[in-house]
């Protein structure tokens, strides 16, 4: 199915844009940490500045969030994640011709990515924003935030690193709570505190945000804090 965000025009990645496909298979091992650590991958190394403060976005759509935010913080190296690939190589070429070089967006699964490509503690802020909610009870498996994922976030959260969650949906943010309050433990739940790139009245200002203001939706967030 085709979202025609191209517009009739070529959606161009470019150097913006990596395939998780084209990464190298990971190596046979007993254990997926074994796995992971004979790769000795490093996403960092996908930046031109790899040694700079490192980010993630989890199912970054159209980049919105990407586009805004690593521009006002240039020495931030942002990397987005999204599996949908007419939104991912939108949001690629979108960023290349904005010429960002501190921006890099893969297309795959950030779960599947996460668990097995990123090493412990090089991210400073993960960001979930505005993530599908899977309503049907057969499809809870496919939400983002799970116990097992919010132990790999925090795994690749640096000390005091943080998850950041902005959601419309009532029984989504209900799941995510319950998520929250069973892994604390690991996380401390603080309040959100909207990026400087959020418009006059906004929490984030993504897109899905954009669309669901017009509709009149209230908004949750939350920030989990790496203990
Ligand atoms: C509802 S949209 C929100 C997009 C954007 N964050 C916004 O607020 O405008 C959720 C996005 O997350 C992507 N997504 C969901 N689960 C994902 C996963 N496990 N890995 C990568 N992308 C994912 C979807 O394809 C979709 O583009």
């Amino acid at each position: 199915m085709s979202f025609g965000l191209g517009n009739g025009r070529d959606l161009v990645p470019g150097d913006a844009g990596i395939e998780m496909r084209s990464l190298a298979p990971l190596p046979d091992a007993a254990t997926v940490e074994a796995a992971r650590a004979a790769l000795a991958f490093d996403p960092r190394a996908w930046f031109p500045l790899p040694t700079r403060r490192f980010e993630l976005e989890i199912g970054s759509g159209k980049g919105t969030f990407l586009l805004q935010q690593s521009e006002l913080e240039p020495e931030t190296n942002f990397l987005g994640i999204e599996w949908a690939g007419e939104f991912w190589a939108y949001a690629a070429d979108r960023i290349r011709r904005r010429g960002l070089p501190n921006v890099r967006l893969l297309h795959g699964d950030a779960t599947e990515f996460i668990r097995t490509r990123v090493p412990d503690g090089i991210v400073s802020v993960i960001h979930l924003y505005f993530s599908d909610p899977w309503p049907k009870t057969r499809h809870h498996k496919r939400r983002v935030v799970q116990d097992h994922t919010l132990r790999e976030f925090h795994r690749i959260l640096e000390p005091r690193g943080e998850l950041r969650i902005v959601t419309d949906h009532d029984e989504l943010w209900a799941w995510d709570v319950e998520h929250a309050e069973r892994a604390s433990d690991l996380f401390e739940r603080r309040d959100f505190e909207k990026p400087a790139s959020a418009g006059e009245g906004e929490v984030v200002g993504t897109n899905f945000e954009r669309k669901f203001r017009r509709e009149g939706r209230p908004f949750h967030a939350m920030t989990l804090v790496r203990a």
